[in-house]
């Protein structure tokens, strides 16, 4: 524990200590305590902690702090409070949410609980914020934070897995220009088991640098990929992780007109081959999968789902699911 360095008070209140949480690879987050409260303070990093190299802007910490007030209209419950916001520091002062109560969905699915209640809140709440957010309002306020969306996301992530595939450039433009053309909402943008906090009776959403005005899709692939690695990874929990899957997309696809679902479902099944292989060939590999078997399997996979004929979820959970 150490004064913080750049920081004496929090609302008048004095610093007594900080303590640096283990975390992402974009920030510094700090659990710090006053004479009276308990805080969390986030600062956005310029270079990020990994192998390639990758810088960022750092102006995207305030398009997570107008995700945050945004979101807090809409679920009230599920996001922390925000006290301080210093544009200039680049940090954000919010609410802590104690470690003993709160867990990451991502620390939850490693210690084997895995619970269909959950992902159905999950799918829930990402729908609320998704039907929420396409005024014009919403619009102009995020959509400038799509430079940053595209080098942390877009880039590093999709095309990417063109530059080690260039067979699959084409496809992926198409992906870049589908997800410009269907921009119709707020997306979170990194909406990972990292990033959300599950307590007894609450869930809280996290880590939104990455919010822009874009598709929606985005968000349900991104989610749903680490589900679809962890039924790979985790053999023997496969078929519960395959059935989180179905859940989550079962809730939230149940809100759209037929028109809508069909369009859904089209960019769903493009989009979750080059989610797959951008988590093992990208610039930002899932950190838990090291050995080159499961790397294999998770890009014979992901080629198959190109390459052959894929019409529904069902389709793609059988290419999954094969051995
Ligand atoms: N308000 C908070 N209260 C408690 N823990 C938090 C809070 N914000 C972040 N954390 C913890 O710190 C980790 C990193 O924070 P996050 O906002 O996700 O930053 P990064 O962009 O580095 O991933 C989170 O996964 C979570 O475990
Ligand atoms: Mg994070």
């Amino acid at each position: 524990m150490h004064k913080a360095i750049w920081l004496d008070t929090i609302n008048q209140e004095k610093i007594i200590q900080y303590k640096k949480l283990k975390g992402g690879v974009s920030s510094e987050v700090y659990h710090v305590k006053t004479n009276k409260n308990n805080y969390c303070i986030k600062r956005s990093l310029k270079r990020l902690l990994v192998k390639k190299k990758w810088i960022a802007n750092t102006n995207r910490i305030k398009f997570e702090y107008l995700w945050l007030k945004h979101c807090q209209n809409i679920l009230k419950r599920n996001i922390p409070n925000t006290y301080e916001f210093n544009n200039k520091k680049k940090y954000i002062v919010m609410e802590y949410l104690e470690t003993s109560q709160y867990k990451t969905l991502k620390q939850l699915y490693f210690n084997k609980i895995i619970n269909i209640n959950t992902i159905r809140s999950i799918s829930k709440h990402l729908y609320k914020i998704h039907s929420n957010s396409s005024n014009y309002k919403t619009k102009k306020t995020f959509e400038s934070n799509y430079k940053n969306f595209y080098d942390l996301r877009l880039d590093p992530y999709f095309n990417e897995v063109g530059r080690v595939y260039p067979k699959y450039k084409e496809y992926i433009k198409k992906i870049n220009e589908n997800y410009i053309k269907h921009s119709n909402t707020l997306v979170h943008g990194d909406f990972s088991p990292k990033n959300i906090l599950v307590g007894k009776n609450k869930i809280i959403y996290l880590d939104a640098e990455c919010c822009n005005f874009g598709d929606p899709v985005f968000d349900l692939v991104f989610f749903t990929n680490h589900l679809l690695i962890k039924s790979i990874f985790f053999k023997d929990k496969s078929q519960e992780f395959i059935k989180l899957y179905v859940s989550f997309y079962k809730e939230y696809l149940s809100n759209l007109s037929i028109k809508n679902f069909n369009s859904y479902i089209d960019r769903i099944i493009k989009m979750t081959p080059i989610m797959l292989l951008s988590r093992v060939d990208g610039k930002s590999p899932v950190e838990y999968i090291n050995k080159e078997k499961i790397k294999n399997i998770i890009r014979k996979k992901s080629f198959l789902l190109l390459d052959s004929k894929i019409n529904s979820l069902n389709d793609v959970i059988k290419v999954i699911n094969e051995r």
